[in-house]
């Protein structure tokens, strides 16, 4: 098993990284805990593979189990299903000393940790993660619900108890998803752990050959360690957390206006293309754009859409909840795996973005 210590201010857990794991999730807890009840919030295709084995899991451990399973979606991440969820654990009767544990991708698991942050002021969390963004996701405690079209505007930091990340589970994803999950991997090497990258970029050239690889495990808890590292230094985004925002100003906007069809690695994976061109302009990186185009589209990702204005997305990316006051940061590359908040100008970020459109052109 690869473990991976998070290590905060408000608390200390581990991510148990193991093929099989949801299997013994009953007997760890039960070693660990006292859970009173516990509520599995599930999304619906996570929920439809391995609910069945989480539920015998636990409830073979002498845990009473209920279950509430989410439509897939980020519609899901709504005050509606907030409610309703909220609703349930009542009726169900979990109290002070119950938990709730999120079954699914980075939907549920920040939906159902909002849910446990919040009912009855904080119960507890444990994240049993089924994607592969939810290698990043599941850590370092930030769950949030959309507010209408607005994405994560209402939300916590609340750290989980634990989290089971059980690699069997990734088989089922689909592959857009695994390509989605892994731009975020692809991101902690470049920000963080540049043989992380290189490793990845080597061993693993196809998508398919980083669902086959036998480091698998091993590759995914050295990604989690970079997210960690960060949000041990700054669990509440004060400072260095906001490096994780490497390529996501733009890849929120382009989120957006693609009405969301525009996964959010996809939309990640363009918005680093684009934060390295800034950063050659303005930090002096020399990393070649046209390498990293290559990479990234030899794992199949998008280019740059062509039919969205430029001017449309810079108005959406000065709306971003991390701009302050109408004015745009923007997380820029050092050098591999040293980035910075850098403070940019209107007139340069677009300019830039339409340069940048014409060069994506395939
Ligand atoms: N809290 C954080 O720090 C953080 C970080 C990044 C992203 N997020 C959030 O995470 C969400 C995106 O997460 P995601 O990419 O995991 O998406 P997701 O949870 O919506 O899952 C993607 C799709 O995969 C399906 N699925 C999940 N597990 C499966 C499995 N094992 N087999 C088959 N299908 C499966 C789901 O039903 C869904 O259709 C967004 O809401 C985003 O805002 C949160």
């Amino acid at each position: 098993m690869n473990e991976v210590l998070i290590q905060t201010p408000s608390k200390s857990y581990s991510v148990h990284i193991e093929a099989g794991i949801r299997h013994r999730i009953g007997s760890i807890l039960k070693s660990a805990s006292s859970y009173s009840r516990i509520l599995i919030v599930a999304d619906e295709n996570a929920a439809r593979y391995y609910e069945k084995d989480c539920v015998n899991a636990l409830i073979s451990h002498g845990f009473a189990v209920s279950v509430y399973t989410v439509p897939a979606g980020d519609q899901s991440k709504s005050m509606k299903q907030y409610e309703d969820v909220l609703t349930f654990a009542l009726a169900e009767g979990l109290d002070r000393k119950s938990c709730i544990v999120a079954l699914g991708g980075g939907m549920v698991g920040d939906l159902a940790g909002f849910v446990a942050a919040s009912y009855m002021r904080g119960i507890g969390f444990v994240q049993v993660p089924t994607t592969l963004l939810a290698h990043d996701s599941s850590v370092g405690g930030k769950v949030a619900i959309n507010l209408g079209k607005a994405k994560n505007m209402v939300g916590a930091f609340y750290q989980p108890d634990a989290v089971f990340y059980d690699t069997e589970t990734l088989q089922t994803l689909p592959m857009d998803q695994w390509r989605s999950g892994f731009a975020e991997m692809l991101k902690h090497g470049i920000i963080g752990n540049v043989a992380l990258l290189e490793r990845l970029l080597k061993d693993c050239p196809t998508l398919e050959a980083v669902k086959q690889s036998s480091q698998f495990a091993e590759l995914l808890a050295t990604a989690i360690q970079v997210k960690a590292d960060i949000v041990a230094a700054d669990e509440t985004e004060a400072g260095v957390r906001a490096h994780l925002n490497f390529g996501h100003t733009l890849a929120h906007s382009l989120e957006s206006l693609s009405q969301f069809q525009l996964s959010h690695g996809d939309a990640v994976a363009i918005g680093m293309r684009f934060a390295l061109k800034l950063s050659r302009r303005f930090t002096g990186v020399t990393e070649d754009e046209s390498n990293w185009r290559q990479w990234f589209d030899q794992y199949g990702f998008p280019r740059m859409p062509q039919h969205f204005d430029p001017d449309a997305l810079l108005a959406l990316m000065k709306k971003d909840k991390k701009a302050s006051y109408g004015t745009l940061h923007m997380v820029l590359l050092d050098a591999l795996g040293v980035v910075s908040v850098r403070t940019m100008e209107d007139e340069a970020v677009l300019e830039e973005l339409r340069s940048f459109q014409k060069e994506e052109q395939r």
